[in-house]
């Protein structure tokens, strides 16, 4: 697949080998993308540099020309095939990225509930450059439609506003059932709600797949292993949740979604895939919705004392958003039944955590000659109810079963995030 002219951002791996694509060839499922591309697609014009005019030969000009007489063409369509690489490119009024053109036994129909969520939006990308036909249901109750604006008018894409709360009928291959606020300002808003949306949004999204036979997954949480007493987490721990404390509506939600979701598999035979996340970061999530690494990389962007709640000695791991889509796309087209952890296992405490965000926003605005005047300060406030002390994942399964493992350190993925939100801050939208 032709890459796209993106300014060169250097990233290497957990083992310093550069990282050129994401994704790779799995269960008969080829995933992989080069990563210029994708990231075309979330950073900025600021960082992105325009791709030659003329690029496209001035021969397949002329033959468009040629195949539409002149007169119409401006309100035509074409579409480019490069034989080389066997991937398309279509045009309507604007031009879409290459997509992979495949022969319809391995073009699938993909249901992507929550869609133009976080990392909804990641995996349609993902999807759609592989060449499938991605349906995206969403409510816009979190997510934006300008995360996926730029599929808008594709043939292979459709974008449908649509409650999962209300049943939904389409015919699919797969369904990745992601619709579900995340954040906890979010999920907490209306935590009834929140219950309504994990309970029948996954109940109508199971019955639909009893119906046209599809494969479903849903994207779980770690949050169902509560306040954990064993670490790390493997998936054969039952949890320790609060049922009735301010975060029950996701927690409990989420336990029960599971519950039907093994319910349909015993009772229907529904084709089931189960991934248990935990805490993703990467650009496009929303600035605003009070998770830790935006709150950080935001507050040390403006150069405002950056918030950390407790006395920072409680834990996280955070995975970044292309380790995610891999790992749910291996997920989805293995045998793999049983629940699988996704998370990236390399600890830090949240003090530690916002120092090394501090410097990488440095070293990015040192890049960019911005260098501040002086370092912004980390400040201590008391921590919320049930926020958990400690969470790590065992991901021995999904390094077994899926040949699963996160590829991107915290820093690199630390990085493209500081300059998606820098490139916002500068086009003025944030
Ligand atoms: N991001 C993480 O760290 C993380 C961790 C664990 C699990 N997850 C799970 O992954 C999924 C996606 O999370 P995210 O971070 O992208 O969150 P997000 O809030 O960015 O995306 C959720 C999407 O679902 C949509 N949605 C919410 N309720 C809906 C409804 N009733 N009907 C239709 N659409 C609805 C929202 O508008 C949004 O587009 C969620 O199920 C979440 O529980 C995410």
């Amino acid at each position: 697949m032709p890459s796209s002219a993106v300014a060169k951002i250097h990233t290497v791996d957990k083992n310093g080998q550069e990282i050129t694509t994401v994704g790779f060839q799995r269960f008969g499922f080829d995933s992989e993308v080069p990563l210029d591309v994708l990231r075309s697609l979330y950073l900025r014009a600021h960082y992105v540099v325009t791709a030659k005019s003329g690029e496209e030969s001035s021969e397949q000009e002329e033959q468009h020309a040629r195949f539409t007489q002149g007169a119409s063409e401006l309100y035509q369509s074409k579409s480019i095939y490069h034989a080389d690489t066997q991937s398309i490119s279509y045009t309507t009024l604007s031009r879409f990225p290459p997509v992979k053109l495949l022969p319809s036994d391995k073009r699938k129909r993909i249901l992507v509930t929550g869609g133009a969520g976080f990392v909804g939006s990641h995996l349609v990308d993902r999807l759609m450059l592989l060449g499938h036909e991605v349906t995206v249901l969403d409510n816009f109750f979190t997510g934006s439609k300008t995360t996926v604006s730029h599929w808008v008018g594709h043939p292979n894409f459709e974008l449908v506003r649509h409650d999962v709360v209300e049943p939904f009928m389409i015919e699919c291959d797969q369904i990745y059932h992601l619709a579900c606020p995340a954040s906890p300002p979010h999920y907490q808003y209306n935590a009834v709600k929140t219950i309504k949306t994990s309970f029948m949004g996954t109940l109508n999204m199971l019955g639909l797949a009893k119906r046209t036979k599809a494969r479903f997954l849903i994207s779980s949480t770690s949050e169902v292993y509560g306040d954990p007493e064993v670490h790390p987490q493997n998936e054969d721990y039952w949890g320790h949740v609060n049922p009735i404390g301010p975060r029950a509506c996701y927690d409990e939600g989420k336990r029960v979604a599971e519950t039907l979701t093994y319910g349909f598999q015993r009772q229907d035979g529904v084709d089931v895939r189960v991934a248990r996340i935990f805490n993703t970061f990467g650009p496009r999530m929303n600035p605003y919705d009070g998770r830790v690494v935006s709150n950080f990389i935001i507050q040390a962007l403006r150069g405002e004392d950056m918030t950390v709640y407790g006395d920072g000695t409680q834990t996280r791991s955070f995975q970044y958003i292309h380790d995610l889509v891999d790992g749910l796309i291996a997920l989805m087209n293995s045998d793999e039944t049983r629940p699988v952890n996704l998370g990236n296992g390399d600890e830090f405490t949240i003090g530690e955590f916002a120092e090394v965000v501090r410097d990488i926003v440095e070293k990015v605005q040192e890049e960019d000659g911005q260098k501040p005047a002086k370092r912004v300060k980390i400040v201590y406030k008391p921590i919320p109810m049930d926020d958990p002390q400690k969470r790590r994942p065992d991901t021995t399964r999904a390094k077994e079963t899926l040949q699963w493992q996160p590829k991107w350190t915290v820093r690199m993925g630390l990085e493209e995030m500081v300059r998606y939100y820098k490139a916002k801050m500068a086009e003025g939208s944030l």
